[in-house]
């Protein structure tokens, strides 16, 4: 077959290096890729969110089937525009990856179908909002309501700390658009958990847990970024948890989107939170995350094209979705300075000692002039371990990465550990 990948960072790239083992995969491709991508598939250089572009490109070069893998062409509606074409796509169509391109929709359903999450209201009135604020109290939590790359969040300790983020988002226009609705949400507490999940519409078979680092620095400080590192599975995650998880939110989620007439296909990232209450969403997401995503399919033992095709046809129900035993983690290395301004351009050197000991994904890299793979990007590596256990899969991440240096190279030193 004929394969098609959309996306240009680690994640996508750990799903051209799983896609690569497929004895189905016989040409892949992937738009736009990076240097780390071009290793194993052919880039081609068009722009994720160019949906146009895309859907011509995949019909004039017969692809027979295209992995969708980032938000934003998911919520242009991408997979629809591939399956008018005639091109069998992975991932939701747009009106089922409103799930995370709109968080007041998520909010609307999990209401509506009773899935547990934190209480919250949705404003498009400023004053009202402000006044909400009031009436609740600190700490509180305001959202910008679209897509703002994971870093619309406000988790806020004080009252004046909350008003000041919405002021910026309906105001200030510090997301534009996605700013002018704000959710404000009951802060909840309790520690965090991620369960990706294939799913073909109707069925769905939970991937192993996983637990990303949003935060920028050590004891997750400072900002929020789109990930430091992760790991999988989550010690949290008890097989009591799970199955909670799968009857309480799992299986009414994908329920709940088949009777609104928007049946998901695709994965659906559960955002969780272990609440004193019992598990509760703190998000859904349209997508594999990043980084989960590298040290996830560095754990599955089945043929990842094969699930795809299962979500496609409506057959997952009839797939073994296989895990080796051990856990993964996965360290991001960042350019200095990253989420909020950082140079790229530098060369990166110890890559290829690295990729000894462990899977080296490349999230913002690309070729320089001489063949040299440069920065190119805020995260710009992720180093992917395994190990009989979480301590040694951790261990085995930061010595794989030891090699690895470019200028300003940034990383956590606890990935795992808090
Ligand atoms: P989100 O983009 O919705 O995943 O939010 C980013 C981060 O903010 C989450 O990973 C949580 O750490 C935190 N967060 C979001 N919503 C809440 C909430 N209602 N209570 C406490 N923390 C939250
Ligand atoms: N790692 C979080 C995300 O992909 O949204």
């Amino acid at each position: 077959m004929k394969v098609l990948v959309v996306g240009g960072g680690g994640r996508e790239h750990a799903i051209c290096w799983k896609l690569a083992q497929s004895p189905k995969v016989t040409e892949l491709y992937c738009a736009p890729g990076n240097a780390g991508i071009a290793q194993i598939a052919q880039c081609v250089p068009i722009k994720a969110t160019d949906v146009d572009a895309m859907v011509k490109w995949a019909v004039e070069n017969k692809m027979d089937f295209v992995m969708v893998a980032p938000d934003d062409p998911l919520a242009l509606g991408m997979v629809d525009a591939l399956e008018a074409a005639g091109i069998p796509a992975f991932g939701p169509r747009k009106n089922a990856a409103i799930i995370e391109a709109s968080k007041a929709f998520s909010k609307e359903l999990m209401k509506k179908y009773h899935i547990p999450t934190a209480r919250y209201e949705t404003f498009t009135d400023m004053d009202a909002a402000l006044a909400y604020i009031d009436q609740q109290g600190a700490p509180i939590v305001v959202k910008a309501d679209g897509l703002a790359l994971g870093k619309g969040v406000t988790v806020a300790a004080t009252m004046e700390e909350a008003k000041n983020a919405v002021r910026e988002m309906m105001e200030g226009g510090k997301f534009g658009a996605s700013g002018s609705t704000v959710v404000i949400e009951e802060c909840m507490t309790g520690p965090e958990v991620t369960v990706l999940a294939f799913c073909d519409g109707e069925h769905l078979v939970p991937m192993l847990s996983s637990q990303d680092h949003k935060r920028a620095y050590d004891g997750n400080q400072g900002p929020n970024t789109g990930g430091m590192g992760a790991i999988c599975p989550s010690p949290n995650y008890t097989p009591e948890i799970a199955a909670r998880c799968v009857e309480e939110i799992f299986l009414p989620t994908v329920a709940a989107l088949k009777a609104e007439g928007r049946p998901f296909q695709g994965v659906i990232y559960f955002g969780l939170m272990l609440t004193p209450a019992g598990p509760k969403v703190v998000e859904y997401n349209a997508r594999f995350g990043d980084p989960e995503t590298q040290p996830l399919l560095s754990m599955l033992d089945s043929d990842l094209m094969e699930i795809f095709q299962a979500c496609v046809n409506g057959t997952l129900d009839q797939v073994d979705v296989k895990w080796k035993s051990g856990a993964a983690c996965c360290l991001v290395l960042a350019s200095g300075g990253y989420p909020v301004s950082y140079k790229s351009g530098y060369p990166i050197s110890g890559l290829e000692e690295a990729g000894k000991s462990a899977v080296v994904f490349h999230a913002g890299t690309k070729k320089g002039e001489n063949g040299e793979i440069l920065t190119a990007g805020g995260r710009v590596l992720g180093v992917t371990a395994l190990g009989a256990n979480l301590s040694e899969a951790i261990d085995n991440a930061y010595a794989a990465a030891r090699p690895i240096s470019f200028q300003d190279m940034h990383f956590r030193t606890d990935i795992g550990r808090v």
